[in-house]
Formats: C-alpha cells, sequence, structure tokens
C-alpha cells in the first residue's frame, strides 16, 4: 500500500498539485479537493484566455438554461485551440452547481497564464486545455484525501469497503456514469457514497479510473470520510450525509454479473461484525493488488505504475543474463531475451547508470513516466527491477528485432515500398506523440534505425525513449559523450548540445533517407564528385530533380509511384535543415506525409551533417574525445 501512494505521488509529475486539507463539511459551500497548473505557458495568451472566457461563458448558460450537470465547450481563435469541461455532481441543485462553477471560474484564474488549469471541488471541478482531453480519466494522476476521524462501529472497513467495490463496478455500467449509495452499518451510522466519470469517457476509461479510485479511497477506511479525485473521475464516501436520502440510486442491477467472492462480499455486509469474514476482508484488501491481472482490469493495474519485476526473476528468465540471450548491445546497456515463469518472452535491458542516489530517484521517476507512454508506435515499457547498483527494464519483446537488420542486415532487401512507407509514418507518428501528445514532453535524442523495432506485422515501435534523461547533464552532448549517435545527430545538439524535438525531428529525417535509399547515413559513396554521405548525396540528386536515383535498387519500381517517393525525399530533407527552427514538428510531417500532391510551397534549404573524422570515433564513443575531430560540413550542391 505504501508502495501504491508512493507511485500516486510520482504520478503528479505535469501538475504541481495543492491538496487541501480535508475537513468535514455539512453545508454546500464548494470545498477545494485539489488544483493543478499546466507548468507551460499559453504560447499566445490573449486568443487562449478569450477563448477559455468564451468557454467559461458558455457553460455557464448550459447550467443555468439547461440544468446541465456536465459539459464541454470547444473554441477556436485562428490557431488557438481551447478545450474545456465542467462537471458538477449529480445530487447537487441546480443553483448549488452554479455556485460551485461560479467558484471555480475564479479560482482557475489561479493559474495565471498557464495552457492547462483544472480544479476540482466535492461538488463539481472545471478545466481547460490546448488540447483534447474529453477522453481522459487517469492519465495525469490523482489523488486521495482521508478524513481524520475513525469510525469504531463494528464491521465499519468492511461494509465501507463492499460499498466502495460496488461503486467501482456499477458506475462504469450506468448511463451518465454516476452512482450515489447509503449503506447503512451495524449500530447506527450508514455510509453515503457516489462515484462519478465523465461523461465523455468510454465505459473502460471509466472503469480503469474507479478501480484506481477504488483501490485509493479503501485506504481511507475505517475514517469515516474519504474522497479520491482523478483527471476524470471522482468517488467519495462520507458518514455524513452529503445527499438525501431519496437521490440513492438502486445499484443492484449493476452488480449481477459479479462472481462468488461478490456474493460472500454482500453476506459479509449484512452479517457483519464476524471476525472471520473481516479477516477474509482484511486479507482482499492486502492481496487485491497482487491478483492475477485479468484482461478487462490489465489498463486499470498498469496505470498503478511499473510493475517491479524480482531480479532472480528476471536471472531465471535471461538464464543469468547469458550470452545467449544477448540481442544486442544499446547506448545504455545490454539487451537481453527472457522467458518469464509464465511463458511471456519478453526483451530485457541492463543499464549502465551512475551510481548517486539522485540516479536513484531519477530512475524511479523516469520509470514511472515512461511506463504510463501507451502508443502504438512506441515500445511499452512493462516493468523494472533495482537492486543494490543494477538498474533494469523490462519491454514488450519484439521478434522482429529491429530496422537496421532489414535495411543494411541479414534481412537486407526484404522490405517492399508499402512496408518502408508504413514504417516512415508510424515512426512519425510515434514522435509525435512523445513530442506533442503525451503530458510531458518527451525528446528521444538518439533516434536511429537500430532503435526502431518491427513487430509482427512489420509495423514500427520506437525503443528507448525516455533513457536520455537519465543521462548527466555534463554528458549529454558530443562535445564529452552526447546521447545521440553520430550520422543522425542534429548539428545544434552535437555541437552545442542545443536540444529542442527539432533534434528528433532531424534524426528523423536521416532515418527516412535510409530508409529509402537502403544506404547507411555514415557510408560514403566515392561519386565523380568525391566522397559523399547520404545526406550529401540525397541533396545534390534532389538539386538536380534526380531525387529517384537514391532509391533502394532492390525495390521493384512497380511498387511505388514516383511522385510519392519524390514527395517524401522532400520531406526528409526539410527535416535536415540547417536552422531547427525551419524544420517542421513532428505532428506537421504526420500531416505531410499523408497529404497528397507534392510539398509546393516548403522547399527545403540546404542541409547540415556533423562529419567526424572517421579514425577518431572510437575515442568519441568510449568517452575520451580530446582527440576526435568532429567538424562540421554544411553541405551544398555545387
Ligand atoms: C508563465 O507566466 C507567468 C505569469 O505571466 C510567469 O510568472 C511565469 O514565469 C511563466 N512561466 C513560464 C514557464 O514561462
Ligand atoms: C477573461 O476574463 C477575465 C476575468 O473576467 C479577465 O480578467 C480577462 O481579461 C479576460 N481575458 C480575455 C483575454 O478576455
Ligand atoms: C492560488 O491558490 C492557492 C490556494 O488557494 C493560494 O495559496 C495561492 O496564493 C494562489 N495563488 C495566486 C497567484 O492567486
Ligand atoms: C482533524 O484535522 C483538523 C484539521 O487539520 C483538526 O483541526 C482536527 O483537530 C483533527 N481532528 C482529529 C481528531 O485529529
Ligand atoms: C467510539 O467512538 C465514540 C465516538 O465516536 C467514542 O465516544 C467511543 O469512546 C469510541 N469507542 C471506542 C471503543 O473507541
Ligand atoms: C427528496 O427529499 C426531500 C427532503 O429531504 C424533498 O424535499 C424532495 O422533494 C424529495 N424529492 C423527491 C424526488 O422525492
Amino acid at each position: 500500500m505504501i508502495l501504491q501512494l508512493k507511485l500516486l505521488a510520482l504520478s503528479l509529475i505535469w501538475w504541481s498539485s495543492i491538496n487541501v486539507e480535508y475537513a468535514v463539511a455539512a453545508t454546500r459551500n464548494p470545498r477545494l479537493i485539489n488544483t493543478g497548473c499546466s507548468q507551460v505557458n499559453a504560447s499566445n495568451p490573449g486568443s487562449f484566455f478569450a477563448n477559455v472566457n468564451d468557454s467559461i461563458l458558455e457553460m455557464r448558460e448550459e447550467i443555468s438554461n439547461d440544468n446541465k450537470h456536465f459539459g464541454t465547450a470547444y473554441k477556436a481563435r485562428g490557431e488557438v485551440l481551447t478545450y474545456a469541461m465542467f462537471q458538477c455532481r449529480n445530487y447537487v441543485s441546480k443553483n448549488d452547481c452554479l455556485a460551485c462553477f461560479n467558484t471555480a471560474s475564479t479560482q482557475i484564474r489561479n493559474c495565471s497564464k498557464a495552457n492547462g488549469a483544472r480544479v476540482i471541488y466535492n461538488d463539481c471541478f472545471l478545466r481547460y486545455e490546448s488540447e483534447r482531453f474529453y477522453q481522459q480519466t487517469n492519465e495525469i494522476g490523482g489523488g486521495v484525501t482521508c478524513g481524520n476521524k475513525s469510525s469504531n462501529a463494528t464491521g465499519f472497513r468492511a461494509v465501507g469497503q463492499q460499498a466502495l467495490v460496488d461503486l467501482q463496478t456499477a458506475t462504469p455500467k450506468i448511463k451518465g456514469f454516476y452512482a450515489a449509495t447509503k449503506t447503512q452499518v451495524e449500530g447506527g451510522s450508514a455510509i453515503y457514497a457516489i462515484a462519478q466519470c465523465v461523461e465523455t469517457a468510454s465505459p473502460q476509461k471509466c472503469l480503469d479510473c474507479m478501480q484506481v479510485g477504488y483501490n485509493n479511497l479503501q485506504s481511507c477506511l475505517p475514517s469515516t470520510d474519504g474522497t479520491a479525485y482523478d483527471a476524470g473521475c471522482f468517488m467519495r464516501y462520507s458518514t455524513t450525509p452529503f445527499f438525501a436520502d431519496n437521490q440513492t440510486i438502486d445499484i443492484r442491477p449493476y452488480l449481477k454479473e459479479g462472481g462468488s467472492s461478490k456474493k460472500w462480499a454482500i453476506i459479509g455486509g449484512v452479517v457483519g461484525g464476524v471476525v472471520l469474514l473481516l479477516l477474509l476482508f482484511a486479507w482482499r484488501l492486502f492481496t487485491k493488488p497482487k491478483r492475477v491481472p485479468k484482461a478487462d482490469i490489465l489498463g486499470a493495474t498498469e496505470l498503478k505504475g511499473p510493475v517491479n519485476f524480482k531480479y532472480k526473476d528476471l536471472k531465471a528468465a535471461t538464464k543469468n543474463f547469458s550470452a545467449d540471450n544477448k540481442l544486442g548491445e544499446g547506448g545504455f546497456g545490454a539487451v537481453y531475451k527472457g522467458t518469464l515463469k509464465n511463458g511471456k518472452v519478453v526483451a530485457v535491458k541492463k543499464l549502465v547508470l551512475g551510481k548517486s542516489n539522485k540516479m536513484k530517484d531519477d530512475f524511479e521517476s523516469e520509470v514511472k513516466l515512461i511506463s504510463n507512454v501507451h502508443h502504438r508506435n512506441l515500445v511499452r515499457l512493462l516493468g523494472c527491477c533495482s537492486i543494490d547498483q543494477e538498474r533494469i527494464l523490462v519491454y514488450e519483446y519484439m521478434a522482429n528485432s529491429s530496422l537496421d537488420k532489414f535495411l543494411f542486415g541479414d534481412k537486407k532487401g526484404s522490405l517492399n515500398w508499402k512496408q518502408r512507407y508504413d514504417i516512415i509514418l508510424g515512426t512519425a507518428r510515434g514522435l509525435a506523440y512523445l513530442h506533442e501528445e503525451f503530458h510531458v514532453s518527451i525528446i528521444h535524442r538518439d533516434i536511429k534505425t537500430g532503435n526502431i523495432l518491427l513487430d509482427d506485422d512489420l509495423q514500427p515501435k520506437i525503443a528507448d525513449f525516455g533513457l536520455a534523461r537519465l543521462l548527466p547533464k555534463d554528458r549529454s552532448h558530443l562535445s564529452t559523450k552526447f546521447a545521440g549517435t553520430l550520422g543522425y545527430t542534429a548539428p545544434e545538439y552535437a555541437m552545442q548540445g542545443q536540444l529542442s524535438e527539432k533534434a528528433d525531428t532531424y534524426s528523423y529525417g536521416i532515418v527516412v533517407l535510409e530508409i529509402i535509399s537502403g544506404q547507411k547515413s555514415t557510408d560514403v559513396k566515392i561519386s565523380d564528385e568525391g566522397r559523399e554521405y547520404l545526406l550529401q548525396r540525397a541533396w545534390k540528386l534532389y538539386e538536380r530533380g534526380m531525387q529517384l536515383d537514391l532509391v533502394d535498387k532492390r525495390i521493384e519500381l512497380n511498387e511505388y509511384d514516383a511522385e510519392e517517393v519524390k514527395k517524401i525525399i522532400e520531406i526528409a530533407l526539410l527535416c535536415t535543415q540547417a536552422s531547427a527552427a525551419t524544420r517542421p514538428t513532428m505532428s506537421e510531417l504526420v500531416v505531410l506525409l499523408k497529404s497528397k500532391g507534392l510539398v509546393e510551397d516548403l522547399r527545403p534549404t540546404t542541409p547540415v551533417y556533423v562529419e567526424t573524422n572517421m579514425m577518431n570515433r572510437e575515442s568519441i564513443s568510449t568517452g575520451s574525445p580530446s582527440n576526435a575531430t568532429i567538424s562540421i560540413s554544411v553541405l551544398s550542391a555545387r
């Protein structure tokens, strides 16, 4: 349980949260539970906050005119988009809803210029963002506050626990995602409890959120009050009535499918006070998080954070990290193929990191962050293991290994054009997610064909994201030991350590050229005009309108549309432009890739390439760069 709460704390990465002390309040005064402000300011505050103001007006109208308890508002001024949402608990009257909304809309100004904000009250919540969040339920991190008064009624914990389990089960099945119950406790007081999800969530997302909320809230028992909140759901119980008895909802019809354990639980609730059953509940309480996840609760389990693997299990899975099981050696350490006791095949990565305590903390928070990244074009982190100096990550296993094998290795030439195009697009999508859609912008820093894994359908999945942040700052660029790989690294990052998403854009452009040409970026071709790296060659061919000469001769001519390939080469060259500012963002690239026709108005400018003295590359990768010569050559056609 302690671990769970710790992970909860770690999940508040984006939101700088203020938890407000819980105090029992019988009146309808809105009580502030949690506030959060995005740590990024709106890039165009004028338009953004005009949008926010419009949204608030519109939603207020919905409450006062239509008696709505839930609503969203979307506003666009030019390029500036604003998404907003409010929700009142269903038990509050129209006037109380309006009062809570007004309080919330004042409090939310507290976030000043932030491009996202939320305020959660006991009776309502309000949130706005510059990105769509309506389906989110527990991506951002919730919390729990428990009252400090404990009930000493016999069986209180067991009855409370059952009431909460029932709410968790029933609410996602009820239209409108709201339930309110009153449960009598033997010997006096009753437990009033509600659960609610945002109406824009899916039932599954609602359930995921309820499960996290339930797990947090049950830790409050036997306290007489508890409130669990999250981005898209809310649960609260109290022995103090906070809604009228005639406002309860009969949830029994939604509990019927429950298994035998539920029946036992209901009997337990009725009988109450029987010591044996209390023991049973205590057992359930402590064993529940460890239960083998069924398919449908996998989501919620994962949201509790990464699985902590036992070192001895990983050792057994990889046959003591044997050479036979070794899949490769990456920038952060060796990767092994492992077979867990349950038969699942995984990739086990033994990290080589520093030894400081700071690194330990960084590791935990980074692992927590990475394990929340879910995208079909990104390799899933399943869990970790941290023992003494060892830091081990466990990833999903990709049987087809990495893209470089298909371009330059033993499977060279086996990808057709359609497959190459899918990899180009999928990789862009994965990066766009890391940069722009995940709540913390993650710059990969080491995009290369060796870090793009292929699944059974040859769809790309990017590996190793997030890890570069663990490198000490002074080791994070080329002047000492940089996080990237020569041949792929953007010059401003390699030379000056200037890091932005556009460094990934650059590396992505190089990868695209490699996919199209089947030539390694560091391979030199000798032409009439001397030695040429891939990027130099691509640029020269492009300038002469001969870019189709770049295409891998192993791709059948009739497989691809010449105009499409030309367009993609042009897009790759947009990515490798010297000025980082002029390179497109990854989401722009996704749009460009999917659009028909040429990129008329976006003429790439001259690329820059980090050229290294081949003799000295060894010394760079071993970390003693003093004698390495690194030169930037600005490539031009003539
Ligand atoms: C955001 O804006 C506020 C108020 O204008 C300012 O105090 C703060 O430093 C800004 N934060 C960032 C990260 O730019
Ligand atoms: C939005 O409303 C607030 C409060 O009413 C006001 O201070 C602010 O100037 C408004 N912002 C814009 C951009 O209209
Ligand atoms: C924001 O709200 C918190 C808690 O209500 C308060 O302590 C803080 O001073 C407020 N900040 C601003 C800038 O109003
Ligand atoms: C509960 O917390 C409140 C606020 O912190 C405090 O005033 C009160 O004395 C506490 N009650 C108990 C029983 O600890
Ligand atoms: C139970 O709680 C009541 C008040 O809530 C208190 O007066 C009583 O002493 C408590 N009994 C025990 C055994 O703690
Ligand atoms: C619910 O009970 C309250 C009094 O507690 C009463 O005013 C109200 O009319 C009742 N509502 C319904 C729908 O019965």
